[in-house]
């Protein structure tokens, strides 16, 4: 691999033995709805795995409406767009976040990822990748809904993580997104956290019926992967743009969250990354083409 791995991923490697394999767990934080915590599950899953010992980028993949730097009240040395443009190699737009994590930001305003060429979506994520790399994990912070941006991050990723809460729109517009990855981008296997409800007996009650939905109509295993209570220092947190691990760490979410990041970090990945994302990437689109082709 060449380059060195940061800091926190060398010190950890005694006391965590998990971080002696050498490959990049890619994760897609998603969302059917929008404005259902994807961006404050991000951020503070990212920071506890940091407190775990590992190195954490997040990608801010909202080209739309970058908010992960404006969460954590950090002002951005340049964008995706500069990169793109090729004003700025990606090493230099990285952000030092809170909590000893690294942030590649998004671009506020930047015009859909569906206006590139695909040999520009394919150099963008190579230059990801390439950074990558160099972290134990990479988190991708993507837009809610189907658009084509979604389905580029999330068939980039390895593992799908879907955000909902217990209203019945984030559950059908959770079902959709995942019937479009597994039937069109053949993802096959999908987390889910239940944000932002009043009891845990209300998450499991929201993922019952979402995996229940999922098992009857589509061939994908969907598993629970923890609630996060509804929490009035979030909100706070969010006002103040400081991540609520950080401020308040025994606050419920923040303890929940972490309860996630262990559970994320004990299991074993499920694909090896190397090489991975251009992969699937690469294999998106000759899908596409394919159903360009198709299509004529
Ligand atoms: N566990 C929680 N407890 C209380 N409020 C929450 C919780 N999670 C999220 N929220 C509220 O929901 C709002 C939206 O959260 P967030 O920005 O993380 O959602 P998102 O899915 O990233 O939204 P978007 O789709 O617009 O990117 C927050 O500003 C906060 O007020
Ligand atoms: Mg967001």
């Amino acid at each position: 691999m060449g380059e060195e791995r940061p800091e926190s991923r060398r010190n950890s490697s005694v006391s965590n033995p998990r971080t002696s394999q050498e490959v990049t767990r890619v994760l897609s934080f998603t969302s059917g709805k929008g404005g259902v915590g994807k961006t404050h599950s991000v951020t503070n899953v990212a920071i506890a795995l940091t407190n775990l010992g590992q190195s954490v980028l997040v990608l801010d993949a909202d080209l739309g409406l970058a908010n992960v730097d404006v969460l954590m009240g950090l002002q951005p040395k340049g964008t995706l767009n500069d990169v793109l443009k090729g004003n700025a190699p990606l090493d230099d737009i990285l952000l030092n976040g809170p909590g000893g994590i690294t942030i590649i930001p998004a671009a506020s305003g930047v015009e859909e990822l569906q206006a590139l060429r695909p040999d520009e979506k394919m150099f963008l994520l190579e230059e990801i990748e390439r950074v990558a790399h160099r972290f134990d994990y990479l988190l991708i912070d993507t837009p809610a809904g189907i658009g084509s941006d979604v389905m580029y991050f999330n068939s980039a990723a390895a593992e799908v993580v879907c955000i909902i809460n217990g209203e019945p729109t984030s559950l059908t517009d959770t079902y959709a997104l995942i019937k479009v990855l597994s039937t069109t981008y053949g993802e096959k296997r999908f987390s889910v956290v239940v944000n932002n409800v009043g009891s845990e007996r209300e998450a499991t009650t929201a993922f019952a019926k979402l995996s229940r939905a999922v098992d009857r109509f589509l061939q994908v295993d969907v598993r629970y992967l923890g609630w996060v209570p509804a929490d009035e220092t979030v909100r706070e947190c969010i006002m103040q743009q400081k991540p609520v691990s950080l401020e308040f760490p025994s606050s419920p979410s923040a303890r929940a969250l972490a309860a996630v990041a262990r559970r994320i970090d004990d299991e074993t990945p499920q694909r090896k990354v190397k090489g991975g994302m251009q992969f699937f990437f690469r294999q998106l689109l000759e899908m596409n083409s394919y159903g360009e082709e198709a299509n004529c």
